[in-house]
């Protein structure tokens, strides 16, 4: 069975995040969406918002692709958070150039710590290339 993990903070989950959602989904028999607690981060939603709102988007993402998308938060590393859902892949979007570095530091890591799990990395639509978390709260905190 192929099984990726795609994890962010997901605070909160946007259309850039759905975007490689529904790409990844095409790839594996499961998709496991890990939520990063990240209490560093300081997230303005809760976990339990954060999951809900991922489950609510992914009841049609599911139904749309035929895959199992399941929501999973997690605390540990994440490359122990992969072998924990049995994961041979972790998934990451790379939206511009300036994701690259951090996401190749980020793969190289995760392989060192364990080189049986393989990042790949989907970009999404262009339109979504702009897209973070950040700037949609601060855009819908000054009322856009
Ligand atoms: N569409 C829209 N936004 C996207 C996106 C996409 N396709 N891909 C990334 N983003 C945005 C996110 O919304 C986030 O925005 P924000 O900073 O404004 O909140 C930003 O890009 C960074 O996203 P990401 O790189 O996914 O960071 P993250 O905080 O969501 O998740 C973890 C990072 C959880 C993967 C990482 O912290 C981690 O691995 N933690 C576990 C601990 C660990 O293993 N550490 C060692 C790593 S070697």
């Amino acid at each position: 069975m192929r099984i990726a993990l795609y994890p962010g903070t997901f605070d909160p989950i946007t259309l850039g995040h759905i975007d490689i959602i529904r790409r990844a989904a095409r790839m594996v028999d499961r998709l496991v969406i890990g939520v990063a607690i990240n209490r560093d981060k300081g997230p303005l939603f809760s976990l339990e918002e954060r999951v809900a709102l991922i489950e609510a988007e992914c009841v049609q993402l599911a139904e749309e692709t035929g895959v199992e998308i399941v929501v999973h938060p997690f605390e540990n590393l994440l490359i122990d958070c992969a072998r924990d859902v049995g994961a041979q892949t972790i998934v990451r979007g790379l939206r511009a150039v300036s994701d690259f570095e951090y996401e190749v530091q980020l793969s190289n890591l995760n392989r060192t710590m364990n080189p049986k799990i393989e990042s790949i990395f989907l970009s999404p639509d262009e339109k979504y290339s702009f897209i973070s978390s950040s700037v949609i709260k601060d855009i819908a905190n000054h009322g856009g």
